[in-house]
């Protein structure tokens, strides 16, 4: 009796059964990949809009605020949004986990292998692994501080944060980290479930195509953030009011 609950327990009687759960978990590993990925496209996009003016980024936060459709500024709005972003990254950071060398045997062997194939795909993947796990620290530290200060968005705040707090070196590295992360993991997936239907070699060139377009359109957003945060040095913390004069509201 006592053998039969051990071997139930410890999982011994599971052994040579098929699961479908690894396909599932590998289904759910690829969603919220995909979400978090065209998350990211629509973010660069809304933080790139302080290259079309001030006036353009404080109407893009004021939105997502609430302001135009409730009459006031609700921030919390924006934390909400980031709540789901921060469950999606935990759900496909726990997932990803399953697929990293768990000691440095597997390390040494997975990096051999790959420098022995010479195989492009392989050593993509080895990218992947190395910019999802410094993106454990670098999307944390960032997710955290929209979730607790959402109200610190806008033209002046994000500029001085950026230059006067001195965190663009911070938003420099993430954006290079996330953005080769996220083009090899689209690339991936594209291959993985046979969609878009193009060739490896086109797929390839894709890849590469967005990536260079992101990375040039969040060079030039870093840049304006730090010229804006520069110039405004000497009035830190004062928040910026639209050029239109809207009464009592400011960022
Ligand atoms: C809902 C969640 C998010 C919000 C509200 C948000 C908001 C912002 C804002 C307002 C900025 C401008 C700088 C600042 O104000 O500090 C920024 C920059 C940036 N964010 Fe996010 N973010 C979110 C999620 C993420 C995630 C998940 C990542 C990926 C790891 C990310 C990566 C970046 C990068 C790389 C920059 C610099 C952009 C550039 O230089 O062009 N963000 N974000």
């Amino acid at each position: 009796m006592l053998r039969e609950v051990f071997i139930v327990q410890s999982g011994l009687a599971e052994i040579g059964k098929r699961s479908r759960w690894p396909a599932r978990l590998d289904v759910v590993q690829s969603l919220s990949g995909l979400a978090l990925a065209l998350f990211m496209w629509g973010h660069m996009f809304f933080v790139a809009s302080i290259l079309l003016g001030a006036d353009v980024m404080w109407a893009i936060t004021k939105l997502f605020e609430g302001y135009f459709f409730l009459g006031q500024s609700y921030p919390r709005l924006v934390s909400g949004v980031v709540a789901v972003v921060i469950a999606l990254f935990v759900v496909h950071a726990l997932l990803a986990l399953r697929k990293f060398p768990i000691n440095y045997r597997q390390y040494t062997t997975v990096r051999a292998h790959a420098q022995a194939m010479k195989h492009g795909d392989t050593t993509l993947w080895l990218w992947q692994a190395h910019t999802g796990f410094m993106l454990f620290f670098l999307a944390s530290a960032h997710l955290y501080q929209m979730l607790v200060w959402p109200q610190n968005i806008g033209p002046y705040a994000s500029s001085d944060r950026i230059w006067s707090d001195g965190l663009w070196p911070f938003y420099l590295v993430m954006l290079l980290t996330v953005e080769l992360h996220g083009g090899i993991g689209l690339y991936r997936l594209a291959l993985k479930w046979g969609w878009p239907p193009l060739s490896r070699h086109s797929l390839h060139w894709l890849k590469w195509l967005l990536t260079a377009f992101f990375l040039i359109l969040g060079l030039a957003t870093l840049g304006a953030y730090m010229k804006i945060g520069f110039e405004h040095r000497q009035h830190y913390g004062e928040r910026y009011t639209p050029t239109w004069g809207t009464e009592g509201e400011e960022r």
